[in-house]
C-alpha cells in the first residue's frame, strides 16, 4: 500500500460511524420489499458443472478447459440453480466482508468490481455476454487486462460457493454485488436469481469493458452497446465512491474518496468541490486534488463534469443523495440482469439489510 493509501487509511472517519451518519430519508425512500420465489428447475448440468467448479478452487480460478467442438452447450441449457436461500448466500457474504489485512479493511469494493465487470461485457446487438455465464473463471477473460485484480474476488467468493455449492457462480457474483452495495450504507438493489453458468466457449471478446484514459465518446460507445443511457452511464460511475485503484492492476493509484468502504455521494460532490489537476508521475494520465493530492479522478470521471449532458446527472446526485440512491438502485439492478433471458430469471428476492433483519429470539 503506497503512503498515501495508508495516510488515508488511518485518517477515514470509522466506517460504521459514517454509514449511520447517511440521510436517513435517503436510505429509506430506496428500500424497496420484494416476495421471496424460488429460482428455476435444477438439471444435471448443475452437478457436471459444479464439479467442474469444484475443480477450478484456488489459484486465479482458471479453468484451462479445451473446448469439445461436440459440444453444444450454451448458457441457456448449462447448470441451472437448484433451491438456494438466497438470505443464507447474502449474510454468508456480508459476514465475510470485513477483513482488516485487505486493502481498505473491506472485500466490499472489489466484489461490486466484479459483479460490474461480469454485467458489462453484454452487447444488445449480438445479445451475448452480461451476467449469465460467470465467464470470467476461463482463462481468456479472467486474463483480460480489465480483469486484473479480480481474482482477489473471484476466489474470496470461491469459500461461499463452497459453503453453499447450489447456488450458480453468476448468481453468486451478482449478489454479491448487491451485498457489497446494501451493506457499505447504499440503497436497496433489485435482484432476480435464475442464472446458469456457461462455459469457456460464452468468454466475450477483449476490449468491452472501458478504459479510464478516454472521454466521453469512448464512455458512451462501451454503455449505449449495453443498452444504458446518460443518466444510468452517470448513476452507476458513482460506485467509485468505493474502493481505489491499484498499481499493480490498472495501473492508476488511489482512490476516489475519504472513505472508501462507504457507498454516499461523495464522489460526485468530490468532483466538483475539490480542484482537479493532472498528476505529474510515471504512470498512465489521472488527475489529483490540489488540496492533499491524496485522492484520484480518472480522465472518464472528469467527463462527468465536462460532458454538458452527464454533468446534468453528476451536479443533481453531488446535491442529491436520495435522486443518486435511486437512480443508482434501478441502473445498477438492470446492470446485473443483461443478457439473462427473463424466462429464466425468478421474481425478484428480498435480500434484507443484516442491520434489517429482525434479532435472533433466544
Ligand atoms: C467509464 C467507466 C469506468 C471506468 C473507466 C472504470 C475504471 C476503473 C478502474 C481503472 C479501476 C481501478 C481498478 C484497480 O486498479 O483495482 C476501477 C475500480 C472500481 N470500479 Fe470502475 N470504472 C468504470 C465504471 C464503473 C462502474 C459502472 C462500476 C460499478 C457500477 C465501477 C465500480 C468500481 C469499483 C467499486 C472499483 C474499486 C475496486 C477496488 O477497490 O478493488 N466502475 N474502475
Amino acid at each position: 500500500m503506497s503512503f498515501a493509501a495508508s495516510a488515508l487509511r488511518s485518517a477515514a472517519v470509522p466506517r460504521l460511524a459514517l454509514r449511520s451518519a447517511l440521510p436517513h430519508a435517503a436510505r429509506a425512500g430506496a428500500r424497496r420489499g420484494y416476495a421471496s420465489a424460488a429460482p428455476g428447475k435444477g438439471s444435471n448440468n448443475g452437478l457436471i458443472f459444479g464439479l467442474l467448479g469444484a475443480t477450478a478452487v484456488g489459484g486465479g480460478l482458471y479453468l484451462y478447459a479445451r473446448p469439445d467442438p461436440n459440444d453444444a452447450r450454451t448458457v441457456k441449457d448449462a447448470a441451472s440453480p437448484k433451491q438456494v436461500d438466497y438470505q443464507a448466500v447474502y449474510n454468508a457474504i456480508a459476514e465475510s466482508l470485513e477483513d482488516e489485512k485487505y486493502d481498505d479493511g473491506s472485500y466490499g469494493p472489489v466484489l461490486v468490481r466484479l459483479a460490474w465487470h461480469c454485467s458489462g461485457t453484454y452487447d444488445k446487438n449480438t445479445g451475448n455476454g452480461g451476467s449469465n455465464g460467470a465467464t470470467m473463471r476461463f482463462a481468456p477473460e479472467a486474463n483480460h487486462g480489465a480483469n486484473a485484480g479480480l481474482e482477489h474476488a473471484r476466489n474470496h467468493l470461491e469459500k461461499i460457493k463452497q459453503r453453499f455449492p447450489e447456488i450458480t457462480y453468476s448468481d453468486l457474483w451478482t449478489l454479491a454485488g448487491v451485498v457489497a452495495i446494501q451493506e457499505l450504507g447504499g440503497p436497496y438493489v433489485p435482484w432476480r436469481a435464475g442464472r446458469k453458468d456457461g462455459n469457456v466457449e460464452n468468454c466475450t471478446p477483449d476490449g468491452r469493458l472501458p478504459d479510464g484514459d478516454k472521454g466521453a465518446d469512448h464512455i458512451r460507445h462501451i454503455f449505449y452497446r449495453m443498452g444504458m443511457d446518460d443518466k444510468e452511464i452517470v448513476a452507476l460511475s458513482g460506485a467509485h465512491a468505493l474502493g481505489r485503484c491499484h498499481t499493480d492492476r490498472s495501473g492508476f493509484d488511489g482512490p476516489w474518496q475519504y472513505a472508501p468502504t462507504t457507498f454516499s455521494n461523495e464522489y460526485f460532490r468530490l468532483l466538483f468541490d475539490e480542484k482537479w489537476q493532472e498528476r505529474k508521475w510515471n504512470g498512465p494520465p489521472q488527475f489529483e486534488n490540489k488540496t492533499d493530492k491524496s485522492l484520484m479522478m480518472l480522465r472518464t470521471d472528469m467527463a462527468l463534469t465536462t460532458d454538458p449532458a452527464f454533468r446534468k446527472y453528476s451536479e443533481k446526485y453531488s446535491k442529491d443523495e436520495g435522486a443518486f440512491f435511486s437512480d443508482f438502485s434501478s441502473a445498477f439492478s438492470k446492470l446485473l440482469h443483461l443478457g439473462v433471458p427473463s424466462a429464466q430469471l425468478s421474481e425478484p428476492v428480498s435480500l434484507k439489510k443484516v442491520e434489517d433483519q429482525a434479532p435472533a429470539t433466544a
